[in-house]
C-alpha cells in the first residue's frame, strides 16, 4: 500500500489505444489508477463486452493479480430481463465477444470470464474476496439494484476496496444515476467529473484517503 507520491515508475500504466469500440481513455484512465491506488488484486468486472476495460485492468495487476469478468451467455440472451438499449448491445456481434481482447497470452491466464444474468448469478462464493466490482452490465434499475447489492458484498472487509460504476449520468441509461442517487443518501459515492464513473469506497479505503488527505 502506498503512502506518499508514487514515483513516475509506480504510475507507469498500459492501456489498449482507443477505437469506437474502446471505453472513453479518461474512463480507463481513472480506472486503472483506482486499482493502482488501492493496490487491488482481484477484481470482479458485470459486462465484458468486448473484453477491452478488462484487458485494461488486468494489465495493471501486480504479480498474481485477477479478473474475473462476467456477461450474458447465448441462453440468457433470451431470458434475461433488461431493456431495449442493452439488448442492442447484448446482441453486438457474439462472435467478437466470443474472442475477446483479454483472450491472449499473457492475459487470459490473468482473467476468467464467467457467464451468466448478474441478476440470477450466484456470487455468494466469492463474497468478500474482490479488491474492486466494476458494474458495467445491465442498466435498467432492477438490474443496477442488484449488482449494487452483490458488488458491496463481494468486498473483501480486511483491504482497501471499491465499486465502480459505469454511465452514471448518462442520458441513455437515467436509471443508474437515479440509483446511484439514492446509494449516496446512505454512503458516499464520488461523481467522477467529464466522465460516466462513480465510485464508493470500503471503509478500509476510505480510512486510507483520509490518511492521505
Ligand atoms: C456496456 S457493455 C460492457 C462494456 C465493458 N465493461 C467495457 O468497458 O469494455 C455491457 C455488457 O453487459 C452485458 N449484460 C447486460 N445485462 C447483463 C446481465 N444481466 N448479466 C450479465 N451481463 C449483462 C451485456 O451483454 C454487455 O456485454
Amino acid at each position: 500500500m502506498l503512502h506518499r507520491t508514487p514515483t513516475a515508475a509506480e504510475r507507469l500504466v498500459s492501456f489498449v489505444l482507443p477505437t469506437d469500440r474502446t471505453p472513453k481513455l479518461l474512463e480507463t484512465a481513472i480506472l486503472v489508477a483506482l486499482c493502482k491506488a488501492l493496490d487491488v488484486r482481484h477484481v470482479l468486472e458485470i459486462g465484458t463486452l468486448y473484453g477491452i476495460q478488462t484487458l485494461n485492468i488486468a494489465a495493471n495487476l501486480p504479480h498474481g493479480g485477477h479478473v474475473w469478468t462476467l456477461d450474458l451467455g447465448d441462453d440468457d440472451l433470451t431470458t434475461a430481463e433488461m431493456d431495449e438499449r442493452d439488448r442492442a448491445i447484448a446482441q453486438l456481434p457474439r462472435d467478437a465477444q466470443a474472442e475477446p481482447a483479454f483472450a491472449v497470452e499473457p492475459w487470459s491466464t490473468r482473467v476468467t470470464k464467467l457467464t451468466g444474468d448478474s441478476t440470477r448469478y450466484d456470487f455468494t462464493p466469492m463474497n468478500g474476496t474482490m479488491n474492486l466490482v466494476y458494474v458495467d452490465g445491465g442498466h435498467d434499475a432492477r438490474t443496477v439494484a442488484s449488482d449494487t447489492r452483490n458488488a458491496f458484498a463481494l468486498l473483501d472487509p480486511a483491504r482497501p476496496g471499491a465499486v465502480v460504476w459505469h454511465d452514471d449520468a448518462n442520458p441513455l441509461h437515467p436509471d443508474v444515476g437515479e440509483h446511484l442517487d439514492g446509494v449516496g443518501r446512505e454512503r458516499d459515492v464520488y461523481h467522477v467529473g467529464d466522465t460516466m464513473l462513480a465510485f464508493a469506497l470500503n471503509p478500509a479505503a476510505a480510512a486510507l484517503a483520509a490518511q492521505l488527505s
